[in-house]
């Protein structure tokens, strides 16, 4: 469709448009486009342009407005994405399904709602949910988190988004040709980017269809070749992997510390203990630290190297995590 624009010469192009933007003279509903060596930044008010800019007729494409959920309910929106499900955590009936309508008619890229339905529930940690919008398949997806993809199917595993950026801190820790052992993998959001960034990695589930993924999620990341999935329970599996880790993930919060013996068995001569905790803000470090010391002590020196608060879990209870390093003395 034909609109006013600034014609400028391609080379004076930014200057123009940023002396049009501060003049709040930019039309957004129109595309600025460039064509033989000439720049066409539409515009709202062509009287209103500055002397010594040319305006002319141009056949300027609509620009598309992304219409995001927030655009469509008059509430308070929140939402959150795992590849492309969305999903919500509303008690109200009547806003769950207008909130999934909007999310379903917005420009995100999502195909199925789920609705919490549940907390997450007994040792494999998976929750109900209620489908809001999306056919029989719709709890599973691929989500893909700092350049890996993760196959899911959240009906039936463990996986959350928020721990992104804490597992992106700990895959950078890790080294090339390392012996990295997570006692909870899960899908393997750790194993996964321990295994791209060299590491031989070994990942224990007590959930066969969790292990079943994280062999899944091995071959679609190109790196099945350092990857050992173990469907059981770690206590049972840790016999044969004495003495062998540099590196040993323990993300299973409310219980770790009934596991700290299996951990200390796995480490070898030095080794580094990621160790995930839910505690009382008042003391959030000081339960896992002295479990593990009575753990690991006299057999390793103890080194507390990270205390860090991962997010805040519920009121005054924090998730965090200990980076411990154990040295055998
Ligand atoms: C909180 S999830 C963490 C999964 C994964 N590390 C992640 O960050 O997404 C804990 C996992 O531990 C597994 N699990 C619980 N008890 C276990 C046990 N005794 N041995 C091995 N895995 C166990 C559950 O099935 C669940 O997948």
């Amino acid at each position: 469709m034909s609109v006013p624009c600034v014609r400028v010469a391609r080379e004076d192009g930014e200057r123009a448009r940023q002396d049009l933007a501060a003049a709040e003279l930019i039309d957004d509903t129109h595309q600025i486009e460039h064509d033989e060596g000439w720049l066409y930044i539409p515009v709202v008010d062509p009287a209103a342009v500055p002397e010594g800019l040319t305006v002319v007729e141009h056949d300027a494409p609509a620009r598309e407005t992304q219409t995001m959920p927030a655009d469509l309910v008059d509430f308070d929106v929140s939402y959150e994405r795992i590849g492309d499900v969305a999903i919500v955590d509303e008690d109200d009936d009547e806003r769950a399904r207008a909130l999934a309508d909007a999310i379903v008619e917005s420009a995100l890229p999502v195909h199925t709602v789920l609705n919490r339905a549940s907390k997450v529930k007994g040792d494999l940690r998976v929750r109900d949910w209620e489908v809001l919008a999306g056919d029989g398949n719709a709890t599973e997806t691929v989500h893909r988190e700092y350049g890996c993809e993760f196959a899911v199917d959240l009906a039936e595993v463990y996986f959350s988004p928020r721990l992104a950026t804490e597992r992106h801190r700990v895959a950078e820790q890790v080294r090339d040709g390392e012996r990295a052992f997570d006692m909870f993998a899960g899908v393997g959001p750790f194993v996964i980017p321990f295994a791209k960034r060299g590491a031989e990695t070994v990942g224990v589930d007590l959930n066969g269809t969790a292990i079943e993924y994280l062999r899944e999620n091995a071959r679609r990341n190109g790196v099945a070749d350092r990857v050992t999935a173990i469907e059981g329970d770690v206590r049972d599996v840790a016999g044969k992997y004495e003495d062998w880790a540099d590196r040993i993930v323990m993300n299973l919060p409310h219980s770790a510390d009934d596991f700290l013996d299996t951990a200390v068995s796995l480490a070898g001569d030095e080794a580094v203990l990621h160790y995930y905790d839910i505690q009382h803000e008042d003391d959030p470090y000081g339960p896992g630290e002295r479990a593990i010391r009575a753990a690991a002590q006299p057999e390793y020196d103890v080194t507390v190297e990270t205390r860090h608060t991962v997010r805040s879990y519920a009121p005054h209870e924090l998730n965090v995590v200990l980076d411990v390093r154990l040295t055998r003395v």
